[in-house]
């Protein structure tokens, strides 16, 4: 993703960064979360995925120094039907009837963090479920877009990056994804001031990613309720990733065998043989 522009070397991605040699087109904006749900991988919890989407160069929206994203997603039947500047009682009255099912049945995705405390009391008061999760709210968003997935909507602050793979997963799919700035930082609240940038302003998932060829993939690290995580067996290991392309729609899951080289084989019979 495009931002400051990049200083020196670095173990990952920087806002601006260029990769590549330079001589090859097309160039792409790349936005990537290599460990999205970091803590989940830590305490050896599900749902923890590797994420990377590109469109043409020039189309991603440009976080600058925005780290916090407020995100409303929903399912493809709810597109123009929600007004983002609505209360959340009543984007869940418009979201049940464009789903055609009553407010009661409604799932929402919620990050579990104190900063939305009065947004679930008003997901209760309205009569919808909530489902708090600790962390990951890209997959948070492209089950409130996949039909049938148990959950009906995401809504909520969380990181900007994020924000952008949400968008682009669900430009590239369909569904509805709106999101304006919401600095939670002292010194990110400090810097957006300082760029004159507009924290009231909700960003259409159209204005966020600015083409249709857009190109979303999720891998699984650890098992999750979308896919399965990294799976090792002696001399192999297997993926589970989750693809959308925007120029088709189309979501595909694919499952790889990825074939460990000799040396990797070896420790891996040496450890289970121990
Ligand atoms: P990382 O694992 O990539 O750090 O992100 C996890 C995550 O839960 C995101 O899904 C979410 O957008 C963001 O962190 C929320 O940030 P915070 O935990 O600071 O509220």
């Amino acid at each position: 993703m495009a931002g400051d522009a990049y200083k020196g070397p670095s173990k990952s991605l920087q806002n601006g960064e260029k990769i590549g040699d330079g001589d090859q087109y097309p160039e792409f904006d790349i936005a990537v979360d290599p460990v999205e749900g970091t803590s989940y991988l830590a305490k050896g919890m599900t749902n923890a995925m590797a994420v990377i989407a590109m469109a043409p160069k020039g189309t991603l929206f440009e976080p600058g120094p925005s780290f916090y994203m407020e995100k409303f997603a929903a399912p493809k039947e709810a597109r123009g039907k929600i007004d983002p500047n609505a209360p959340t009682e009543d984007k869940l009255i418009a979201l049940a009837k464009a789903l055609g099912k009553p407010v009661s049945e409604l799932t929402v995705f919620v990050l579990e963090k104190p900063r939305h405390n009065e947004m679930v009391e008003s997901i209760y008061r309205a009569g919808a479920r909530v489902a708090l999760y600790p962390a990951g709210d890209v997959g948070g968003a492209l089950m409130a877009a996949i039909p049938d997935s148990g959950i009906d909507a995401l809504m909520g602050t969380g990181g900007t990056p994020e924000g952008i793979l949400s968008a682009c997963a669900i430009r590239a799919m369909g569904g509805v994804f709106f999101a304006r700035l919401d600095p939670q930082l002292m010194s990110e609240k400090a810097a957006i001031k300082a760029e004159g940038l507009d924290t009231t302003h909700w960003h259409s998932v159209e204005d966020l990613v600015r083409s249709r060829q857009v190109y979303f993939s999720a891998t699984g690290i650890t098992t999750g309720l979308l896919f399965s995580g990294i799976e090792q067996t002696p001399g192999l290991e297997r993926t589970q990733s989750l693809i959308i392309s925007g120029a088709t729609g189309e979501r595909q899951l694919l499952t790889t065998y990825h074939k460990l080289s000799d040396e990797a084989s070896a420790m891996d019979r040496e450890v289970i043989n121990a």
